[in-house]
């Protein structure tokens, strides 16, 4: 296993350019289940979850040839089996759940274990596909589902927690080939199901209201393969604005899209973080001291939970006290027992995680957990006096193509070695 190795305190500057958003192409790859029409998708981040997803393709009868940051998907669906092996290392891939009863009327998904950010729960999406006219059961760790023809319906899909973002991406597939209307209320408004619908529409779908809490399909009888382009990555043009804030740098953060990341764009502003438009890029300058600021997370147009906690590590800085709530799941917050390892006086009180910000943090030897926590421990680390070796970063590998290359060009000392 690889470790990184990161010396602190070195100024940074420059420009670091966002991937393709790892979070819209899960999906998307899945959605070229429901064709057998040639896909070729561009802009695919390379990444450890973007090849497991090749690979369930693959399993799955698809042909998947696989070019620098791009996909040619070719051929027929032919299983119906989500193997255990593939899809317990990426929970993302429960998403093929939808497509396959569309176009197979069966499917045999094993269920996405629980991770150490929550229990990732699967109820939402089995409401979803019941509403269709499926039948499933569980057995022996697998979702059994099935249905001659999925029926059009009205839902509600709003969970105790918000909406769910897969469970929106499973029912707006199997819908797409459904017969008849699906209207899905409290919907996942996310950038990455908005891009999701875009998609489906270009391959032929008949859907509207993707990224608003109400999205309408008519189902139609064959999709066809198309080329596209994936959108960037918010979730890494978030990271990127907030490593920039904690590291008191002026960074341009190429290929950022703006108006997703409001909810962080807003709250940097009002610490006193200098950020702005430049173009189809995000400017992002921090000179002075910030003031500290309370977060919860929410379902977007909200505070993303994926920026939870590379926020707390800009606040483990930042002078003052802040509290942080992550509505979403509620227990992320492993994070917290590394950062104050290197120094951090956070601490955890009736679910929420209140920061008292300190001056200084200091390199020291800690562990990745999940990919968002393990980015907050790179951000700390870049800030920390002296060395931190941050392992397990197979974490960060899943979801930031990388990492180590785009900060070096920044001016940071990062080096990636083998445990
Ligand atoms: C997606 O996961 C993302 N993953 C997650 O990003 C992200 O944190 C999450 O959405 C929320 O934004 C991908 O897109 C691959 P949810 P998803 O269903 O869809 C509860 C990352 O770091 N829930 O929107 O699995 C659930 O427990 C990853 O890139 C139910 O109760 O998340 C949670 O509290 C981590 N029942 C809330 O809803 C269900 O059936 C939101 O979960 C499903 C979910």
């Amino acid at each position: 296993m690889d470790k990184f190795v990161i010396e602190g305190g070195k100024t940074l500057k420059g420009e670091i350019k966002v991937s393709g958003s790892k979070n819209a192409t899960l999906p998307i790859l899945a959605a070229t289940l429901l064709t057998d029409g040639v896909c070729e998708i561009r802009n695919i981040p390379k990444l450890r979850d973007t090849l497991t997803m090749c690979k369930l393709l693959r399993s799955l009868g698809k042909t998947v040839e696989i070019g620098p940051h791009r996909v040619i998907i070719s051929g027929s669906v032919n299983n119906h089996v989500a193997d255990y092996k593939l899809v317990s290392t990426m929970r993302g891939s429960f998403c093929v759940l939808g497509p396959l009863l569309a176009k197979l009327g069966k499917a045999k998904v094993s269920m996405p274990g629980g991770c150490v950010i929550g229990v990732r729960p699967i109820d939402l999406h089995m409401k979803g596909i019941s509403a269709l006219g499926v039948k499933s059961n569980f057995e022996g760790g697998y979702v059994y589902a099935a249905a001659n023809r999925l029926k059009g319906a009205e839902m509600y899909l709003g969970g105790t927690f918000g909406s769910s973002v897969l469970a929106t991406a499973n029912v707006m597939m199997a819908a797409s080939l459904a017969h008849g209307e699906t209207v899905i209320e409290s919907a996942a408004c996310e950038p990455e199901i908005e891009e999701l619908g875009n998609f489906l529409s270009s391959m032929g779908a008949k859907i509207n209201g993707q990224g608003t809490p109400r999205i309408v399909i008519n189902g139609v009888r064959k999709l066809n393969g198309i080329s596209y382009k994936m959108g960037s990555d918010r979730i890494e043009a978030g990271t990127f604005l907030l490593l920039a804030a904690a590291a008191k740098s002026d960074i341009l953060v190429k290929d950022a899209q703006y108006n997703q990341l409001l909810a962080l764009i807003d709250k940097l502003q009002s610490i006193g973080v200098d950020v702005h438009k430049e173009g189809a890029d995000i400017r992002v300058k921090c000179k002075k001291t910030l003031r500290p600021a309370n977060i919860v997370t929410h379902p977007h147009p909200g505070f993303p939970t994926d920026l939870q906690a590379q926020y707390m590590a800009l606040m483990a800085i930042t002078p003052g006290v802040s509290i942080i709530t992550d509505r979403v799941f509620p227990d992320r917050f492993m994070h917290i027992a590394e950062l104050n390892r290197m120094g951090a006086a956070i601490r955890r009180d009736a679910g929420v995680a209140i920061v008292e910000g300190v001056k200084k943090l200091y390199g020291a030897p800690v562990m990745a957990s999940d990919l968002r926590a393990s980015a907050a421990l790179v951000i700390a680390g870049l800030v920390a006096h002296g060395k931190t070796e941050i392992y397990r970063i197979y974490h960060l590998d899943r979801g930031y193509e990388d990492l180590d290359g785009k900060l070096t060009n920044i001016g940071a000392k990062v080096y990636r070695e083998k445990e």
